[in-house]
């Protein structure tokens, strides 16, 4: 619902723009890509201390608004790909189901980590919408423990 709530006005705004030009598609690629949500893979450094190991790992990550993300996600926003390794993002067709049962699907250039920061270098998508794919910079985006957990790609 509250997807469609985010959607609502969107469809007003392409409805009272005629001079949008069908034929390229670009109402079809504001109502696709208009709702403001990201996701990000990323991977996070493993830590020991105090008798606790935390090793590292890999997840994707869902932010219902990408202009406000850095922080640990809930656990209906994170899907996990590796624990005790960093996955391999790039050059293959890759799948996480969330607890929420919303399937986000995707692919990332196998020469991605070659690319510029903010470069496209990969699609996705999920029931819901279509994404493209961007390398990021590693920012951190929260932490578990001691250990930071980077962006390597997001998708918008
Ligand atoms: C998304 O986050 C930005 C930055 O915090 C904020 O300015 C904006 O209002 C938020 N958008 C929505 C729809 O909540």
């Amino acid at each position: 619902m509250l997807f469609l709530a985010l959607l609502a006005p969107l469809l007003q705004l392409a409805a009272a723009a005629p001079t949008l030009d069908v034929a390229e598609g670009s109402s079809n690629e504001l109502l696709k890509r208009g709702d403001g949500s990201g996701i990000h893979l990323v991977n996070c450094d493993g830590f020991g201390g105090e008798g606790t190991i935390v090793p590292p790992s890999s997840h994707v990550v869902y932010c219902a608004n990408d202009s406000n993300c850095n922080f640990s996600p809930s656990g209906d926003n994170i899907c996990t790909m590796g624990v005790n390794f960093w996955f391999t993002w790039e050059g293959h067709a890759q799948a996480c189901t969330f607890s929420t049962g919303a399937k986000f699907s995707w692919f990332i250039d196998s020469n991605a980590q070659s690319q510029a920061n903010f470069a496209h270098v990969g699609d996705g998508g999920n029931q819901f919408r279509a994404y493209a794919g961007y390398k990021d910079d590693k920012h951190t985006m929260f932490f578990r423990g001691s250990g930071q957990c980077h962006s390597i790609y997001y998708f918008i």
